[in-house]
């Protein structure tokens, strides 16, 4: 298994059924002491206006933290969740290896999803940039700054594959692609984890949420899943596989059940599938409190019920439902539970411990290297980089005078409207809980440093703002807590107020450039029928405004593509690419399968993206050379800038024994072309991931024809068919 077990063994040997739970006891910091009510009451009293968010606030920084150092001391603490601080770490790593009976040293946690101090783009943003190296070299120095705070395991990455982009925690994935999700995740394991897991600046990447998160019912968080066994094999199961090949050493079960089981207490999803299929020995971590709230789904009667049934399906790690702690030793001594499976769930933690060196080298890090390794010049410039590939220009019609609106010519004047452009913290979007508030330059924090002119408005004062400006600058969409966890949303467009200041600035006359921040495709059919030219930036993280400047005047080229649909209504969702066609696809005529009062279309499809630059694709062949299928195409770049072109691969069965989407991506290729360069680029597909479950569960590779589209979206493609 590894080379450790005869250590676990010999560790097991020793531990009381007490030390035992201790392990799979996984606790924050708790808030004591500043108010009299619950953390959670009070976060709800901010939410429904009874105190503001300055007050609450107030309140938070003036509450005290528990670490539960006598229940660490006492040996029923393995691991703590939510700290980032070396001294922090240090100073509780000490208690367990000095003043614990058998010194087991500590495991640290914290959800670090796209940087810890340097926040790179958001995961939903960086996957538009197609390029796997980029994704694990962003997922290096994460684990550089983390593990130098104390931090041995991010709770990342998520690679949830997700169609609804009412889903709020479509922000902090690939996507809703399998492939790319699971080349992400791949690509973030590998930067996460290094090439040694003992090494001081690797850390254990934690897969989540397995599984099939994002297929939640209507996109509202932590809501049921119901999908055919098929399905989830085919479009949701294989990005955590993809993973845990690329040698992710911990996995997190998702919160939502599926066909009826809760993943928590989901023996066929944690033992039969995951490790006697897939063969994975890492840890299983809960979701938090995921292990009580088997209660609520009702598949429990009580927490001693849950800790049971997690247990025995496989969840190794408790992490802050305290379920294990109150009842497993109690469950094991009158013999509800076997002792080896609570041997089976402590050998997994044990095993990580010893992977990561901690028995050898439990204090990895110190304040000194801590304050050294954070935000380095080296780690902005790749923070740039990702954002710069992150953003997609989704229109750039001509102004009056036949010119396209983007690049913008050096020496305009700006008007830049949205109150977020000047807003730092809201360039890092969801989940950045180790961001050090001031750390990001904003639009107008970069626009300074390049001493451009610029006036910022309101759609109180355009006529002002506009007298003096050459270009119009709307910085619109979502706000950073609109998207990520609990962020479901029944609406996915922008305001009124956007909608009538944008109205306002057309008005003008003067060319006006939407910049989108958002954590999620928008439906904004007004947006990209008006505005003449529209950049997407989600949020980029600490060099966003940088990032955009650079993207706006020209001195880098748009790259990026869409990673997800954008509907043109919320009642699209979910709307995605690879669909069934049906017996009826949309059409012209009544009896087909659209809406009355709604485009069939999406508004921006899957792939998408436009560049400074054309490219013109040809002579599309496909053959097939023994298990291999070589599809190959010619792309020339007709532009007048060098270029990258995400040239995208797609495969139809076009009768199979159960019905095919429309089209699935099989392969891509970020491919450089100087102007007017023209390449061929060769796709070779195996026969045997054209496959598909049949009725009965078996994989089988049978078809009677294959169209392959290639293109530079998943709309506009060239096809050529091939029989099999
Ligand atoms: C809940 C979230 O679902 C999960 O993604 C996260 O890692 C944990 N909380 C810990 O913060």
């Amino acid at each position: 298994m590894s080379k450790y077990e005869d250590k676990i063994k010999k560790l097991l040997a020793k531990m009381t059924v007490e030390e035992k739970v201790g392990q799979l006891q996984q606790c924050g910091p708790s808030l004591v002491g500043a108010f009299e009510v619950s953390f959670e009451e009070l976060l709800d009293m901010m939410f429904d206006g009874r105190i503001s968010k300055e007050e609450f606030d107030r309140l938070m920084g003036t509450a005290k933290q528990d670490f539960h150092e006598d229940d660490l001391r006492a040996g029923r603490v393995g691991s703590y969740n939510g700290i980032g601080s070396a001294a922090q770490v240090n100073k509780l790593q000490k208690i367990a290896v000095e003043e614990t009976r058998l010194g087991i040293p500590l495991i640290f946690g914290y959800d670090v999803i796209h940087g810890f101090k340097t926040i790179t783009p958001i995961p939903l943003a960086e996957s538009c940039a197609w390029e796997p190296s980029l994704w694990e070299r962003t997922g290096r120095i994460a684990a550089k700054e983390a593990s130098a705070a104390g931090i041995h395991m991010t709770f990342a990455p998520m690679v949830d594959v997700s169609k609804d982009a009412r889903w709020g925690r479509v922000s902090e994935g690939a996507g809703e692609d399998v492939l790319l999700n699971g080349l992400y995740g791949a690509a973030k394991v590998r930067g996460f984890q290094g090439d040694n897991l003992s090494k001081e600046d690797s850390i254990v990447a934690c897969i989540k949420h397995f599984a099939a998160y994002g297929a939640v019912e209507a996109g509202r968080d932590y809501n049921c899943v119901d999908m055919s066994m098929q399905r989830l094999y085919e479009e949701y199961l294989p990005s955590y596989k993809m993973c845990i090949d690329a040698g992710a050493r911990a996995v997190m079960p998702a919160f939502n059940d599926i066909n009826g089981i809760p993943c928590s207490v989901n023996k066929w999803l944690l033992m039969d599938l995951l490790r006697k299929q897939w063969g994975f020995n890492g840890m299983t971590v809960s979701d938090a409190n995921a292990i009580a709230e088997c209660v609520n789904h009702g598949i429990a009667l009580d927490g001693r019920e849950a800790a049971k049934k997690a247990l025995e399906a496989g969840l190794d790690i408790d992490m802050t439902s305290n379920t294990y702690i109150k009842y497993v030793e109690e469950l094991v001594k009158n013999e509800e539970i076997d002792e080896e499976i609570l041997d089976r769930a402590v050998a997994d933690v044990l095993r990580i411990k010893f992977e990561l060196g901690l028995f050898d080298n439990p204090y990895q890090t110190n304040e000194a290297h801590e304050s050294t390794a954070m935000l380095k010049p080296e780690y902005r410039a790749l923070a740039r980089e990702a954002a710069v590939k992150s953003m997609v220009l989704l229109k750039n019609e001509k102004d009056s005078n036949g010119k396209k609106i983007l690049p913008l010519e050096k020496g305009v004047n700006l008007g830049i409207f949205g109150e977020v452009a000047g807003n730092g913290d809201e360039m890092t979007g969801a989940w950045a809980i180790g961001a050090d508030s001031g750390s990001c330059v904003s639009i107008l924090d970069a626009c300074k440093e390049r001493d451009i002119f610029y006036q910022t408005g309101t759609k109180d004062n355009v006529d002002e703002i506009v007298k003096s400006s050459d270009v119009l600058l709307a910085v619109i969409g979502e706000k950073k807590d609109e998207s990520g966890e609990a962020s479901s949303r029944a609406k996915i467009t922008i305001s009124h107020e956007q909608i009538s200041l944008l109205k306002k600035l057309l008005k003008t006359g003067k060319p006006v450039v939407a910049i989108l921040f958002n954590g999620r495709p928008l439906a904004i059919p007004f947006v990209a029928e008006n505005v003449p030219a529209i950049l997407e930036a989600w949020h980029l993280g600490v060099e966003a405004g940088n990032a955009i400047l650079d993207i706006l005047f020209g001195d880098e080229i748009p790259t990026g593509k869409l990673t997800m649909t954008f509907p043109n209504a919320t009642g699209q969702c979910p709307m995605y690419y690879a669909h069934i066609n049906t017996g009826r696809p949309g059409g012209k005529s009544k009896f087909t399968s659209k809406y009355i009062d709604a485009p069939v279309e999406p508004l921006y499809p899957f792939g998408y993206g436009l560049s400074y630059t054309e490219y013109e694709y040809s002579d599309i062949a496909v053959k097939k050379n023994g298990d291999l299928y070589e599809a190959s195409i010619n792309v020339k770049n007709i532009g007048e800038r060098d270029g990258e072109e995400i040239v995208q691969c797609y495969v139809r069965n076009m009768a199979a024994g159960r019905v095919r989407p429309v089209k699935e991506l099989k392969a891509f290729e970020k491919v450089a072309l100087q102007a007017g360069e023209k390449k061929e680029v060769t796709f070779n597909i195996k026969a045997e991931d054209l496959g598909y479950y049949n009725w009965n569960m078996e994989y089988v590779k049978e078809a009677k024809e294959y169209v392959f589209y290639i293109g530079g979206n998943s709309k506009d493609c060239l096809e050529v068919s091939i029989k099999d």
